[in-house]
């Protein structure tokens, strides 16, 4: 199944194409991951929040320059309060392509696969001079109890739906939406968002 949501002529001008993730990006994305954020990656709250289960691949997206894949964003259910929303990241994006608003798109286009489909709220743990222009507001202070230690400064939201800033009280936990993990020869490896 081919689905193009949206294009940008400068980003296919650039080389540059933003796909949706499949099981044959693991490894490239594993890598960019270290990368970025070292081996204390795997300790982070949000990482614990990722390892009681499968990340949402339909709302997950990579970027690939001619080819080879320089970023990425995932996305993963979760239950924070009474919001049933997802949590962003990783997000990470290779230092040769960096500050070419890459990452701001991936974010972007993430955003918009959540909302097209129901999310309440997309929240991550994040720089806010990063993240604020792009639609995050903060939560209120120490309103959700993550598995382990968070800069409560740093727990922002995109609200999705009404009262979710009311709503994201207690504590934040993966959410099982029955998002399919499927292996790579299921999916469509052509899936273009730019
Ligand atoms: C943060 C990251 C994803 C940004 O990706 P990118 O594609 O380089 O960013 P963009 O091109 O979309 O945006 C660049 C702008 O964001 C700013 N910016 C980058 N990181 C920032 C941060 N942590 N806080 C505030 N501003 C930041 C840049 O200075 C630049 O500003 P300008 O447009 O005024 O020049 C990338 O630098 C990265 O992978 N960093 C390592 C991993 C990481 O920190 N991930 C985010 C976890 S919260």
């Amino acid at each position: 199944m081919l689905s193009v949501y949206w294009f940008r002529s400068s980003m296919f001008h650039s080389g540059l194409v933003y796909l949706t993730e499949d099981a044959s990006h693991d490894a490239v994305i594993e890598l960019i991951n270290e990368e970025a954020f070292g081996p204390g990656r795997h300790t982070r709250a949000a990482a614990r929040i990722r390892e009681q289960g499968p990340h949402d691949r339909s709302l997950s997206f990579i970027c690939t320059d001619n080819g080879e894949t320089i970023a990425s964003v995932r996305m993963t259910p979760v239950l924070a309060g009474g919001v049933q929303g997802h949590l962003l990241g990783p997000l990470a994006v290779r230092p040769s392509h960096k500050n070419r608003g890459i990452g701001r798109e991936l974010v972007r286009i993430a955003i918009e696969a959540a909302r097209r489909k129901g999310s309440e709220g997309v929240i991550l743990i994040g720089d806010p001079p990063y993240y604020m222009p792009l639609g995050f507001e903060k939560v209120a202070y120490q309103a959700l109890a993550f598995p382990g230690p968070v800069d409560p400064n740093r727990v922002l939201v995109v609200p999705l739906a009404d009262d979710v800033h009311d709503r994201l009280k207690g504590v934040i936990a993966w959410r099982d939406c029955g998002a399919k993990m499927p292996a790579a020869a299921d999916e469509a490896p052509d899936r273009a968002y730019a």
